[in-house]
């Protein structure tokens, strides 16, 4: 495998400057652009992203990029790349062709030239990969403007199924945008995080495997495991790589609904992060940090509060969105909040001031991270929810 190779992390839009920043820690020099971050690394580095990286959700290796304006032309560079370096003809193979601006523009035959393409250099074309298949080689052709990249997505599987929420619950969050809403927030794992809508767990799971220097990808396959390049020492060595666990503060999910607390027990025990978290059945208007008791005298609510489309449809949320203003503005100069929100006139409910960290999409609907201090907004504050 020739190193380093052009990589690309794709992320949800808005995650950018984060997964660079993600990217810097690792060793990476990224560049950031729409929809990810381009930067070089060998094979060991893309083991490491697969492990480590919190807010991508994929990996890819760019193979070859050249000028193309006829599908002749595409089976014909198609076959001159050097697929038996990174191609097994007995792994499953999928091929996704993407076209816009091009005079290429059927992906059906895109993808078909080059299966044709890769049987011929390899000697034999590999099955064709099935949606059950784990194990699979993902190429993906993309035509823009008679340019045509071909890459390989090192993780098959995106990168925020990290394995451990098999029970989902209601509305469940992303972990991937988990991740970057705690990123955002400015949270340490020095200092409590409390998140009062906890639902499946998701936030207060990503946060505790932070605290325990655990790689978020930890439960995952590796990445490059179905690509001849994969090296199974390389592998052994960085799936041993821990960050030191920090002296933690504690991490409380609460939520009202007993069967999400359940939920968010057993997938806190699968993501091996028990010990770091406490999953307690509370309403936000009877939690016991909120309601004073033995409070932290600093930490960061970081929390996704029904958004009032999925869950709790067509009821009205605006008192409890001022429930949670109040609890929270009660809760000193020493607390930080970070919301995900959808609905900023709701969001201005809660009279906090607080800003847009990023802005992406969720399940189909556009998703804000409203973070600042856990304070009552005031006039001249700027904020992007402020009372309202
Ligand atoms: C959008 S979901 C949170 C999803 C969560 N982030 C996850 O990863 O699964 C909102 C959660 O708020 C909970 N909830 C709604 N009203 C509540 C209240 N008054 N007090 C506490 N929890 C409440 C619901 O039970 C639901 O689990």
């Amino acid at each position: 495998m020739p190193a380093p190779l052009p990589l690309f992390a794709a992320c949800q839009p808005g995650f950018e400057p984060l997964l660079a920043d993600e990217l810097r820690a690792l060793g990476a020099a990224p560049e950031e652009r729409k929809g990810g971050v381009a930067f070089a690394g060998d094979a060991r580095m893309v083991m490491r992203c697969g492990q480590w990286l919190g807010t991508a959700s994929h990996l890819l290796v760019r193979i070859a990029e050249f000028r193309c304006r006829a599908l002749g032309e595409l089976q014909r560079k198609a076959a001159e790349l050097p697929w038996r370096d990174w191609l097994r003809a007995h792994v499953p193979l999928a091929v996704h062709g993407t076209t816009r601006g091009s005079r290429v523009y059927h992906t059906g035959a895109i993808e078909e030239r080059v299966v044709e393409a890769i049987g011929a250099a390899l000697g034999r074309t590999p099955p064709k990969a099935g949606k059950d298949d784990e194990v699979l080689a993902n190429v993906h052709v993309r035509f823009r403007d008679d340019v045509c990249t071909v890459s390989l997505d090192a993780t098959g599987t995106p990168l925020h199924r990290r394995g451990y929420k098999l029970d989902a619950r209601k509305a469940p969050l992303r972990e991937d945008l988990a991740h970057a809403l705690l990123l955002a927030s400015g949270w340490r794992p020095s200092t409590a995080l409390l998140d009062p809508f906890c639902g499946s767990g998701t936030i207060a799971i990503e946060a505790a495997g932070l605290a325990l220097g655990l790689p978020p990808g930890r439960l995952r396959a590796p990445a490059l495991q179905s690509y001849a390049p994969f090296d199974p020492d390389t592998w052994e060595a960085v799936r041993r790589e821990r960050r030191p666990a920090a002296a933690t503060a504690p991490i409380v999910g609460s939520d009202r609904d007993a069967g999400a607390i359940e939920a968010a027990r057993a997938n806190a025990e699968r993501a091996g992060v028990t010990a770091a978290v406490t999953f307690e059945h509370a309403a936000v208007s009877a939690q016991r940090w909120l309601a004073g008791d033995v409070t932290p005298t600093a930490g960061v609510v970081v929390t996704n509060p029904p958004f009032g489309l999925r869950v709790g449809k067509g009821a009205d949320l605006r008192p409890l969105y001022q429930t949670l203003g109040n609890k929270l503005a009660g809760l000193g100069v020493g607390w930080r909040v970070a919301v995900l929100a959808h609905d900023l006139r709701l969001a201005r409910k809660t009279g906090l001031a607080l800003q847009s960290a990023w802005t992406t999409r969720h399940g189909g609907i556009a998703v804000t991270a409203l973070v600042g201090a856990a304070k009552r907004a005031t006039p001249g504050d700027g904020a992007d929810a402020t009372a309202g």
